[in-house]
């Protein structure tokens, strides 16, 4: 029996399911890891992988990026936790306000799901109003406002709204379908209660889904013809499509960002930044309540400041090279795809890509859910064979870091040509 099946049959009995988030579980059991670097990771039967799923976007410089531990461990040499403010705290609020024009200020916190928690709440506090929009398959965390119709591990695993979460809550979030402005336009005439709209300005969490020409710039001028403050969440794209994230990407100003990831690139840390009269709304000067013990700590800081020093210093290079190799790759793929005759669809931008195996595009929730998953899965087992670790699950995103290199891609090829064979059989 591999090491990996004996520490999951022990795992679960000491944790729910085996695992500590819903989407690292894959049957018949989830690879235990021992080890990262660069672009490998190595389980604990010392099988090595290809790593695609990357923390789940988080690494967009790849495990172990010796500048990063550098300052890591320069920090560790000084304490791990003060709880008091810090000067560096300063340094990355003032760099991430220099990535993102429309942030004047930036409050740190620790996930994702508190960023836009938190988010919400203030556009709420900003309004005074109850009712909050999202779009179907966007994924904005594990809290009750935005758990509905989520994409991520709540679609693979089928929950659209979680059992515990509150009616009364989630019946104050309004979901709308991605890529429909005519939807969006049709929901907020019909509420006069709407506190503000989130959005992933490229979904990354019902496989890769790209927002369609025009659709951000629509969103965008419909919520200030409203007053309704935009919440851009760039937990994903934040300093992965660019520096100054999405918006940088596509020229757009939200009222609110979220990010998190490649913030630090592997580090819990994430921030909520925005326009100063929003922002300023927070306690313990405002009125809106947030407060966490690990936020802004020394550790998660110093690495995203090194991380964000990297980026600023290669970014000529980085991002040209990342959407070069991701167009190569997703090129031949679909070539792949093609000879063999798979229905098939490959969404791609930036550093990231998924493959459904669908005849007809993949734009929105319900297009996504069509796709074969069984097919993925076959798939994404076959890859495991073959030594190329993507994430488990049709609703995720192949990600590619700075680590990757060209005899990897090539390797990767190859698995993918042989998972694809797989997929016909
Ligand atoms: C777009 C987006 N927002 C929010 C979150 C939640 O982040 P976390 O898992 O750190 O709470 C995620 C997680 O994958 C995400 O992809």
């Amino acid at each position: 029996m591999s090491e990996s099946k004996k520490l999951f049959n022990i795992a679960k009995k000491v944790i729910p399911s085996g695992v500590n988030s819903p989407v690292r579980y894959f049957e018949p059991y989830p690879f235990f890891t021992k080890k990262a670097n660069g672009a490998y990771i190595w389980d604990v039967d010392n099988n090595r992988y290809i790593d695609f799923c990357n923390g789940y976007g988080a690494l967009l410089l790849g495990h172990k990026r010796k500048e990063i531990l550098k300052s890591v461990s320069n920090q560790l040499s000084k304490g791990t936790l003060y709880c008091t403010p810090t000067e560096s705290e300063i340094e990355l609020s003032k760099l991430i306000i220099g990535n993102f024009p429309s942030i004047d200020k930036v409050r740190l916190m620790n996930t994702g799901g508190e960023a836009t928690m938190t988010a919400i709440r203030l556009a709420r506090g900003f309004t005074k109003k109850k009712k909050i929009i999202k779009f179907e398959g966007c994924y904005h965390g594990a809290h009750d406002s935005v758990l509905v119709k989520a994409g991520s591990g709540s679609a693979h695993n089928g929950i659209s709204v979680s059992d515990g979460g509150l009616d009364e809550v989630s019946k104050n979030t309004l979901v709308v379908e991605y890529n429909n402005i005519e939807d969006l336009e049709k929901t907020i005439r019909k509420n006069k209660d709407v506190a503000g709209v989130i959005v992933e300005p490229i979904l990354a969490n019902m496989g890769l889904i790209l927002p369609e020409k025009n659709f951000l710039y629509d969103l965008r001028k419909i919520t200030k013809e409203n007053n309704i403050p935009l919440i851009f969440d760039e937990v994903v794209t934040g300093f992965r499509v660019a520096p100054g994230g999405a918006q940088e990407y596509f020229g757009i100003k939200p009222d609110l960002t979220t990010m998190a990831k490649a913030l630090s690139n592997g580090f819990t840390i994430s921030a909520v930044g925005g326009r100063k009269e929003i922002m300023d709304l927070l306690s313990p000067v405002g009125k809106v309540y947030q407060a966490s013990t690990f936020a802004g700590n020394p550790i998660s800081v110093s690495a995203a400041i090194s991380s964000i020093k990297i980026i600023t210093k290669i970014k000529n290079k980085l991002y040209s090279k990342l959407e070069k190799y991701n167009l190569l790759f997703t090129t031949a793929l679909d070539d792949i795809s093609t000879d063999m005759r798979i229905p098939h669809q490959i969404n791609f931008t930036a550093s990231m890509f998924q493959i459904f195996f669908t005849n007809k595009p993949v734009t929105d929730y319900n297009s996504s859910k069509n796709a074969n998953a069984k097919k993925f899965q076959k798939m994404f087992r076959t890859l495991l064979k073959k030594g190329i670790f993507i994430a488990p699950s049709q609703f995720e995103v192949v990600f590619l870091s700075d680590a990757h290199t060209e005899s990897d891609l090539n390797k990767t090829l190859d698995a993918y040509h042989a998972a694809l064979k797989s997929v016909k059989n």
